[in-house]
């Protein structure tokens, strides 16, 4: 896996905001996956909590206002570091590179797992070991939250184009890219099921088009960037959700 070597904790944060902030369509979905989070997760106060790659510790500290023990784990350093100033006291932070598909927690110890915006950096190979790791820790009346980005996604010709020419640029300018990793909802339902997880899969559409830099969004054009992000928008709760940039999903540890 590549690093995301220009993405410092500070620099995504002010980078984050800024765009979520500029943005009533982008803030509203990002508000709405957060709300599908905090409605399905049902969480506690007792809860241990786990924020796997907890970037600069956004999630986390929004969590942390319900639940007493939250923790994150990350790739990088900096952003484990950077998490524990900003999420404070109550916040665990770990180095983990989860690419080695281990989770370092105890069988059963953890009520409350989310990927959010970190299931692309996966092969699939790798995605099966994580949630199979993810299984192990969680307890049996445990729930697991994530989004991913979508490989039924309508614009997804569209999307590689800007992927490629996103890459070429970072070259140019010596920057490792992060691999973008697309499965469908079919994908993770087969994962989950083969796994055994619960058979109450949730799932909402349309969280991806956020201006991030980290994909296409970067260089569309700002028209087509939001009539894309009203479409996602609109069908947010549909069956079209189906193709839409990105799904988030949750369901019960058994
Ligand atoms: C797009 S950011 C999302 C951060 C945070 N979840 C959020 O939504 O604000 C992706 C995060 O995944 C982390 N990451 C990437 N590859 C990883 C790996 N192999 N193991 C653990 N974390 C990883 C990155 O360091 C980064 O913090």
């Amino acid at each position: 896996m590549e690093k995301e070597m220009v993405w410092g904790p500070q620099m995504f944060k002010d980078h984050f905001e800024n765009t979520t902030n500029n943005s009533i369509i982008l803030s509203a979905l990002e508000d709405r996956k957060f709300k599908f989070y905090m409605s399905e997760l049902h969480l506690k106060k007792t809860d241990v909590f786990l924020d796997a790659g907890c970037g600069y510790g956004r999630l986390a500290k929004a969590i942390k206002a319900d639940v007493q023990h939250v923790i994150g784990i990350d790739i990088n350093p900096d952003n484990v570091e950077f998490s524990k100033q900003y999420v404070g006291a109550g916040f665990e932070g770990h180095v983990v590179d989860l690419s080695k598909g281990i989770l370092p927690f105890k069988d059963k110890s953890i009520d409350k797992i989310v990927f959010d915006n970190v299931l692309m950096f996966f092969d699939e190979k790798t995605q099966w070991a994580i949630f199979k790791e993810v299984k192990r820790v969680l307890k049996s009346d445990g729930k697991l939250a994530f989004n991913f980005e979508n490989s039924e996604y309508t614009f997804n010709g569209l999307a590689r184009f800007f992927i490629s020419l996103y890459k070429f640029k970072a070259k140019l300018q010596g920057n490792a890219t992060p691999v973008h990793h697309k499965y469908s909802l079919s994908f993770y339902e087969r994962l989950l099921a083969e796994l055994g997880f619960g058979k109450d899969i949730k799932s909402i559409g349309g969280t991806f088009y956020k201006k991030m830099g980290l994909g296409p969004i970067e260089v569309l054009p700002v028209f087509l960037h939001s009539y894309i992000a009203k479409l996602d928008a609109r069908s947010f709760n549909t069956p079209k959700k189906r193709k839409m940039a990105g799904i988030t999903v949750s369901v019960s540890a058994q």
